[in-house]
């Protein structure tokens, strides 16, 4: 499929007006394409406890999922700094729970112009996956 990037970092760009970030006054926003070419967006949700936070990342996951999605493309995340924003290890987790290493992209993105791609593989390299939990051959 071909992948609208500008689109979805617009998306993502977007959603992290929605940002709940009253503790960390970080703001992230998501945008996941589906293979079917709908798009759940997500921003981190913070918490005065601060544990349940949910990064921007998992929103767009979780709520994908909860809509019977799990075929994914591509992830953009963008941030208010002038720098790329990478996924953290639980939302790398998450991500390699349903996308494939190979061929999901994730779009770290510091403007709509100026973004790096990287695939999941190299993001999240050996990662713990559903195939682990099989019994040996
Ligand atoms: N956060 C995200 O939403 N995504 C990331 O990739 C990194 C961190 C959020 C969690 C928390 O609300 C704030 O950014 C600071 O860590």
């Amino acid at each position: 499929m071909d992948i609208n990037i500008t689109n979805l970092i617009k998306q993502a760009y977007g959603a992290k007006n929605y940002s709940y970030a009253p503790y960390s006054n970080f703001h992230v926003g998501a945008a996941l394409l589906c293979a079917d070419g709908t798009v759940y967006t997500g921003c981190n949700i913070e918490n005065a406890a601060y544990t349940p936070t949910n990064c921007a990342e998992r929103t767009a996951v979780f709520k994908a999922v909860s809509d019977g999605r799990r075929d994914f493309c591509a992830l953009a995340v963008v941030g208010d700094m002038q720098k790329y924003l990478a996924p953290c290890g639980v939302c790398r987790q998450v991500l390699s729970e349903f996308c494939s290493a190979d061929s999901f992209l994730i779009i770290l993105a510091k403007s709509e112009q100026d973004y790096r791609v990287l695939h999941l593989k190299d993001l999240f390299p050996f990662a713990f996956s559903p195939k682990d939990l099989e019994p040996d051959a």
